[in-house]
């Protein structure tokens, strides 16, 4: 970018990361409303945590009503809403924290986006495959309800699409297993990122 001049920092990544005597990273869920991604990815959080990792989650709650305050749900604006998201996360992982994200991210464009900003060997994509029918007949904020009579426009997997993801590092399906289960099977996954070395 024009008269924007990088500075050097002495210390990087991999000096945090030696610090901390763990990798950072990004595990990115990606799911329906109400497929269970936040709860999933609290509990994988927590289970980090007192191992005595550093993490940070971040999820629409801490980001749609903050850094990205006024994005709506059109596909520009969730596009954008990932690309801010990617960001942030991409400073996390620098900062040497492990960095769990909980969006939607229905666009498999934007998902490859993420991937690019973060970096690929930085970047643990996890499918939530919660059908619709069983995230609508869940429908725990009561979205979908007004979704089908019309209230919400643009509502994933209603009026707006989802784009499954065709080579996720991880799938998970919330209908066979139990949020423990499925915590413990992510977890055996990325055990084998965490070594710093
Ligand atoms: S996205 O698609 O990645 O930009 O979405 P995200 O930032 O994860 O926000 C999803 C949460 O916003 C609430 N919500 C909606 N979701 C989907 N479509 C529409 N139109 C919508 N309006 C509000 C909903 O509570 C989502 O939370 P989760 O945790 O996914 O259920």
């Amino acid at each position: 970018m024009k008269n924007i001049i990088k500075h050097t920092y002495h210390i990087s990544k991999e000096d945090r990361n030696r610090l901390n005597n763990h990798n950072s990273f990004v595990v990115w869920f990606t799911g329906l409303s109400g497929s269970g991604k936040s709860t999933i990815a609290n509990q994988l959080e927590k289970k980090f945590f007192d191992m005595g990792l550093r993490t940070y989650s971040l999820d629409g709650d801490n980001i749609r009503s903050g850094l990205n305050k006024g994005l709506t749900f059109t596909e520009e604006d969730r596009t954008e809403n990932n690309r801010r998201i990617s960001e942030v996360a991409k400073l996390f992982i620098d900062a040497g924290i492990i960095t769990i994200t909980a969006f939607i991210s229905p666009l498999k464009a934007d998902r490859k986006h993420a991937k690019e900003i973060i970096g690929a060997d930085n970047f643990i994509e996890v499918f939530v495959n919660t059908p619709l029918e069983v995230c609508e007949q869940r429908d725990v904020k009561g979205l979908y309800k007004k979704a089908r009579q019309g209230e919400i426009k643009n509502f994933t997997g209603i009026s707006s699409p989802y784009e499954k993801p065709e080579n996720p590092h991880i799938e998970v399906k919330t209908e066979n297993e139990s949020i423990e289960e499925s915590v413990e099977r992510i977890f055996k996954v990325l055990q084998a990122k965490l070594e710093y070395n």
